[in-house]
């Protein structure tokens, strides 16, 4: 049988590195060399075993990204394993041209998870981006709108539709086929141009619609939490008030729970539900699948009718073993009691992460929910200059000491704190002990 991967000598690390970096650029696409973590000294990760990840030479680390939050259970979980497994045996696609019951049971269990009230149906797809722009159609379909409400600082993902709607110019493109969406500010309690306030950034809201829109809109999206724009929770009340103002608009109301869904803060099942906000339309991605490529939308029956309109089909979507992963998902966190774990190990490291703030100036803000963390690195309190260098250095002691931590914000200057939902305490202690000594480095 073929060797799944090759592992470097123990005495020839770099050369392995520089070899698997000039086949990658040989053999693979430039964009990737867009998004390095750590371009000057890439990371080869071989291995992963609960909430630790494994290099070409054996060194542990613990990953405090899950690969983009898209390990919630842990590495190789004994039953995402077990039922993927099974059906990978027993049959390892199925198109939606024919019935199979995996997906089925998948939604099933799904649904048993969302509020109570709306009449909720899934669809099934990829990935969040794929996710987001089934979103918008949808939106677009039922409401006979066009234009589309997201906020500055956000990130939906980078197909067509999702990076109209994503806010960092580096991005976007300069094309006909983003339009249709306006960017409304975001209510940034630390940076925000209107400061720690509520109201202004609503009418700001109602401004964009008024100004910038036909004054009828397909919707509006709201990750609870910002991810990639470096952790920026949306304040209590604001999904709620923006909500009223989309619906008022004739608009339909998304909330982007790629990241911020299935327990992850710890406090609520759904980001949502934190804000007393209920969407008409959820979507859905990242952990979903503990490392499977699936995604959803999940949203009220007679917006899926009216999306029946059209034909719409995707040739991966419900893929059965994605779907068995997905549901070993939902079963774990229960079995586990994963969301309480993810509250007690995230008000750990909130509380250790407050009292370094306390003692190193670096530290600007510490925030977020459960264990979806930002610290932003500044160099100035007061004038909150981003701490980039600074970071830098922090960054690569953490990697050296066993530790993935990184950075993530259009400013990149906030670490993102987001392991595994398995990580134990001790993993923060040391975590904590870690970034005390990389910070006093400095
Ligand atoms: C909040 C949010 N929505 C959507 C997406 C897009 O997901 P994907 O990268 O799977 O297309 C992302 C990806 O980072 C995300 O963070």
């Amino acid at each position: 049988m073929q060797k799944a991967v090759t592992l470097a000598p123990a005495n020839d690390a770099t050369a392995f590195i520089s070899n698997l970096a000039q086949r990658r650029a040989r053999c693979m696409s430039a964009s990737l060399g867009t998004t390095m973590i750590y371009p000057h000294q890439p990371l080869t990760l071989v291995r992963g075993q609960g909430q630790y990840v494994f290099d070409e030479t054996g060194k542990r680390y613990l990953d405090c990204t899950a690969q983009n939050l898209c390990i919630s259970l842990g590495f190789a979980h004994p039953v995402t394993v077990a039922m993927a497994g099974e059906q990978m045996q027993l049959m390892q696609h199925c198109t939606s041209l024919f019935f199979n019951e995996q997906p089925i049971l998948y939604a099933e269990e799904l649904l048993a998870r969302m509020p109570k009230g709306p009449d909720w149906v899934v669809q099934l797809v990829n990935s969040g981006s794929e996710a987001i722009d089934l979103a918008y159609m949808m939106a677009r379909a039922h409401t006979g709108y066009f234009e589309l409400v997201s906020l500055r600082n956000a990130y939906h993902g980078l197909q067509f539709g999702a990076s109209g709607s994503t806010a960092f110019s580096y991005n976007r493109w300069s094309s006909a086929a983003m339009q249709g969406f306006v960017h409304a500010m975001h209510p940034d309690q630390y940076k925000g141009a209107f400061g720690a306030v509520l109201e202004p950034y609503l009418s700001e809201l109602r401004r964009s619609i008024f100004s910038s829109t036909c004054g009828r809109i397909a919707g509006m999206i709201i990750e609870p939490i910002q991810g990639s724009g470096g952790v920026v929770p949306m304040p209590p009340g604001y999904m709620r008030e923006a909500f009223k103002i989309t619906r008022e608009a004739g608009g339909l109301c998304i909330s982007d729970e790629v990241q911020t869904g299935f327990g992850r803060l710890g406090s609520h099942y759904w980001g949502f539900e934190a804000h007393d906000a209920i969407p008409d339309i959820v979507v859905l991605g990242k952990g979903m699948g503990n490392g499977f490529p699936i995604a959803a939308v999940v949203c009220r029956r007679d917006i899926a009718e009216s999306f029946a309109k059209v034909r719409f089909f995707n040739t991966y979507a419900g893929n059965p073993v994605a779907s068995a992963a997905a549901r070993s998902v939902l079963k774990v966190i229960d079995d586990e009691g994963l969301q309480a774990h993810a509250l007690s190990c995230g008000e750990r490291l909130l509380t250790g992460l407050r009292k370094l703030q306390g003692r190193h100036a670096l530290i600007g803000d510490v925030r977020g929910a459960g264990l979806m963390l930002g610290i932003e690195m500044v160099r100035d309190r007061s004038t909150r200059e981003p701490a980039v260098d600074e970071g830098e250095r922090v960054m690569a002691r953490m990697r050296d000491a066993g530790f993935i931590m990184v950075k993530g914000s259009p400013t990149r200057n906030t670490f993102r704190l987001n392991p595994p939902m398995c990580i134990t305490l001790d993993d923060i202690d040391a975590l904590l002990d870690a970034f005390d000594r990389a910070l006093a480095a400095e």
